[in-house]
């Protein structure tokens, strides 16, 4: 489904005074599951009238939602809130110049819109939107996120995949071919925009079996060099393979991998293995065997870990 972004057609209303409210809601989120109002004008540095008048108005725009029948007034930030305070800061940092608010990719878990940086650079700016529409399957995609804090809000985990994804993209982007990444703030990371199909958009006549089988090798060899270093995607298939206009094959994706020094990664990489190879097997008729591939992964994994 694609989806428009909202938070950009609030966005030119906003003044600093909305953006501390809004920032005094994240913030109170940590400590309230609804943010009193008093809290908010107190961290807004405004009266409750004018705090309160400031929220409705936020309200309407779809940044924060109230609550009234809890005892007290309060206040949770919207998915579209913290977006706004996203575009925000990475706007101040000098990051994002301008957004289009049509989504370019439709993603399992983000949604990803074009961006232009402020020297013109044409950017990809992804939003994670963990928690909102898919909160139960990431839950137990990214387990080890949740374990490892009481605090599950979606803002919380939100903000570590864009995190995660931000660092391994940086570590990789040396040695493979991956996006690189330029900044992340929040749920949000921006990264160089790529110019290509995603595989799974190709059709079985877009490419010669030969055409394929080449691919393929390609998306072999720079996975094999990643797993080398002691990543294992976890996400693999003929979504997350993007090819460029040029030819040049690139892994995209990367929120979801996991080091290779946690034992659970060699079942993740075989079925990462698994997914990629049937998917060229099933549309090009690409016959390349797991058994084939298999055994410099193995050792690529096993080196990484020293063994
Ligand atoms: N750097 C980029 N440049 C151009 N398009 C991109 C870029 N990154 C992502 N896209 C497009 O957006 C789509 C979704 O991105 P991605 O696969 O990273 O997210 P996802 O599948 O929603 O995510 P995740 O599993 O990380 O939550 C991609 O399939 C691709 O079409
Ligand atoms: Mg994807």
């Amino acid at each position: 489904m694609v989806s428009k972004l909202l938070a950009l057609d609030a966005y030119p209303n906003l003044r600093d005074l909305d953006f501390r409210i809004l920032r005094g809601v994240e913030l109170n989120m940590r400590n309230h599951r609804w943010v009193p109002l008093e809290d908010i004008s107190r961290f807004a540095r405004v009266d409750v009238e004018t705090a309160s008048f400031k929220l409705g108005r936020l309200d309407n725009w779809g940044l924060v939602v109230r609550r009234s029948d809890i005892g007290y007034i309060g206040y949770q930030l919207t998915i579209h809130g913290y977006d706004a305070l996203a575009i925000r800061a990475l706007s101040r940092k000098g990051v994002v110049e301008a957004i289009s608010s049509t989504q370019i990719g439709v993603g399992k878990d983000a949604d990803v819109y074009a961006g232009i940086s402020p020297s013109g650079e044409k950017i990809a700016v992804k939003f994670n939107r963990v928690g909102g529409r898919t909160a139960s399957r990431k839950a137990s995609y990214h387990g080890d996120v949740f374990q490892d804090k009481h605090h599950t809000s979606w803002l919380y985990v939100s903000r570590l995949i864009a995190k995660k994804e931000h660092e391994a993209l940086t570590l990789l982007s040396p040695i493979a071919r991956v996006p690189r990444s330029i900044a992340w703030n929040r749920h949000v990371v921006v990264m160089e925009f790529i110019h290509g199909t995603e595989l799974a958009n190709l059709r079985e006549a877009d490419l010669t079996g030969e055409e394929a089988d080449e691919i393929l090798s390609k998306v072999l060899n720079e996975y094999l060099k990643i797993v080398r270093f002691g990543i294992v995607h976890s996400d693999l298939s003929e979504f997350n393979v993007t090819i460029t206009d040029d030819g040049d094959v690139l892994i995209i994706d990367w929120a979801q991998h996991i080091t290779t020094d946690r034992p659970e990664s060699y079942e993740l990489l075989k079925r990462d293995l698994t997914v990629l190879l049937n998917a060229f097997r099933r549309k090009w008729h690409v016959d390349r065997e797991f058994e084939e591939v298999w055994p410099a992964f193995e050792e690529a994994w096993k080196r990484s870990r020293g063994e």
